[in-house]
């Protein structure tokens, strides 16, 4: 049975269909799905993120995928294999600082499924097990429940707030930033039994 992580070239077929979803690293094949989805959502992703819809920045995207200080997850549905958005670690330092930021955007169509509250599970898994990552922060427009909603519901803490932090549609925005440590993130599963086990593996932390 394959974990929530599946590598490229593998097989997805073989996904566990006890979960609704599982994170991939996108590829070329990936463009046209990709690029449909989000220039559909682009009115809904407005004007909380930005993502690729041309495909000189998916091939920028690609690029990025390969770099060490970046990860690039698809959320896939198990049923039909269908991307239904994306989550993005990006700026991984390592050295005493072991963090990254996070950042995520659904397709329209899937939106209010409750995907991404599963996919954002995954990706934290993957960020504190697999890439041994200490803190991942998300920075969230004030005004963007549905996100805040989404990193608060995952156990991300509120630290503070950022004015005119990150330019977005031509404009400077003011943030919110969120925070979780893998201390915070393995108590939380500790307390909650979400997770069963104690062994550091991806599939069962
Ligand atoms: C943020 C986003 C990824 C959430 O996706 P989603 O499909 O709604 O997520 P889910 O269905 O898994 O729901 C996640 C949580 O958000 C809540 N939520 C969803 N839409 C909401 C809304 N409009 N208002 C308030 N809460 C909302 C859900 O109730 C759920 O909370 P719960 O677990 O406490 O019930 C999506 O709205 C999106 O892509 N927005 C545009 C891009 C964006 O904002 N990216 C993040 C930039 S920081």
């Amino acid at each position: 049975m394959r974990g929530p992580w599946v590598s490229p070239g593998a097989d997805t077929r073989a996904v566990s269909a006890e979960s609704r979803v599982y994170l991939r690293a996108p590829v070329r094949a990936d463009q046209a799905e990709f690029l449909g989805l989000m220039r559909a959502s682009r009115s809904f992703h407005r004007p909380w993120a930005t993502a690729p819809t041309d495909e000189e920045r998916f091939s920028a995207y690609l690029g990025d995928a390969q770099r060490p200080d970046f990860e690039a997850m698809l959320l896939c549905r198990t049923v039909d294999h269908a991307i239904l958005g994306f989550f993005n670690l990006s700026q991984i330092t390592r050295r005493s600082l072991q963090s990254a930021y996070l950042g995520y955007a659904v397709g329209k169509q899937f939106a209010g499924k409750g995907y991404m509250r599963e996919g954002i599970e995954l990706v934290l898994r993957r960020a504190f097990l697999t890439l041994r990552l200490h803190r991942v922060e998300a920075n969230i427009q004030p005004g963007n429940r549905a996100s805040i909603a989404l990193a608060k519901g995952a156990g991300f803490r509120r630290e503070g707030f950022s004015p005119r932090y990150l330019k977005i549609g031509g404009r400077w925005r003011d943030h919110e930033r969120w925070a979780i440590l893998v201390e915070e993130w393995r108590e939380r599963h500790a307390e909650g039994r979400m997770l069963e086990g104690a062994g550091a593996t991806e599939n069962s932390p």
